[in-house]
């Protein structure tokens, strides 16, 4: 078990990516906090644990606001006594062009994506640095490495920006012992995805060397590697996970 008794934070671990992240940290015996903005998919994943007499702690959280994150990891501290991995997924996207798309749009996706990220990572940088330990994955998009046609314009920005605070996190926390990476993922089937047209699809597929969509689990597991102590020597990395798609 690669994380045994490890304290994790996964952000938007109600569906999708987040969700497949939480489960493989369960089953490297993590003890987790599920934190989303969607109540209604909290609720059922907090009977599903009960249920399975999984421990896990599943806290409502809108990651743009700095006062609900505060409080989300000050409660997972006190409860669980450390916190030893953050991992942020929680992510939103918007279709668009520079020409169609809202004012409104573009400052929701980095309030969200950008934002959120930075006020996750700053609630948690000084119990990291205390414990002189720690571990933050952020997830990115190869949209912020070469942009992308489909998406809005806040996007790709939101993912650049997100894999430029990863570097800069890196360096300023390497010397307290805490890493700082990223995960690049491209194409992973879930609900985000789902909303592209068979069209779209097939080109997708067809732009991919390894020939088919990405699953949830294999981004999950690209984030299990990087906040296991066999990474112990890697920060400031923006791993691809996209088949081949880029290969930088
Ligand atoms: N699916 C892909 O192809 C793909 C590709 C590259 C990158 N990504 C990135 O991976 C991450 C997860 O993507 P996904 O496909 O699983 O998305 P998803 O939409 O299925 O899940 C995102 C989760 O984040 C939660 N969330 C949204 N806003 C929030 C907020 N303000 N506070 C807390 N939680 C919030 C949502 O409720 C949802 O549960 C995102 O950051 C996304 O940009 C996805």
């Amino acid at each position: 078990m690669k994380l045994k008794n490890k304290v994790a934070i996964v952000t938007g671990a109600a569906r999708g990516i987040g969700k497949a992240i939480a489960l493989i940290f369960l089953r490297e015996g993590g003890k987790l906090a599920i934190i989303d903005s969607d109540r209604e998919k909290l609720e059922i994943l907090r009977k599903e644990s009960e249920k399975e007499k999984k421990e896990v702690m599943v806290i409502p959280c809108d990651i743009t606001k700095s006062s609900e994150v505060n409080g989300m990891v000050d409660q997972v501290y006190k409860t669980l006594g450390r916190i030893d991995i953050l991992v942020n997924n929680a992510g939103i996207i918007r279709r668009g062009t520079i020409e169609t798309v809202r004012e409104e749009d573009w400052d929701r996706v980095i309030e969200v994506n950008l934002k959120g990220t930075f006020n996750c990572c700053k609630a948690v940088a000084g119990i990291m640095k205390q414990q002189g330990y720690g571990k933050i994955v952020n997830v990115s998009s190869i949209a912020g490495k070469v942009g992308d046609i489909t998406s809005a314009p806040g996007y790709g920005s939101s993912k650049a920006g997100i894999d430029a605070l990863t570097k800069t996190l890196a360096r300023q926390l390497a010397q307290y012992g805490i890493n700082v990476n990223a995960v690049s993922p491209h194409a992973i089937e879930t609900e985000m995805s789902a909303q592209w047209s068979e069209e779209r699809r097939k080109e997708v597929i067809a732009s991919i060397p390894l020939g088919r969509l990405g699953k949830p689990e294999d981004v999950a597991e690209a984030v299990l590697f990087l906040v296991s102590d066999e990474a112990s020597f890697i920060t400031g990395e923006i791993l691809d996970v996209n088949g081949g798609a880029l290969m930088d």
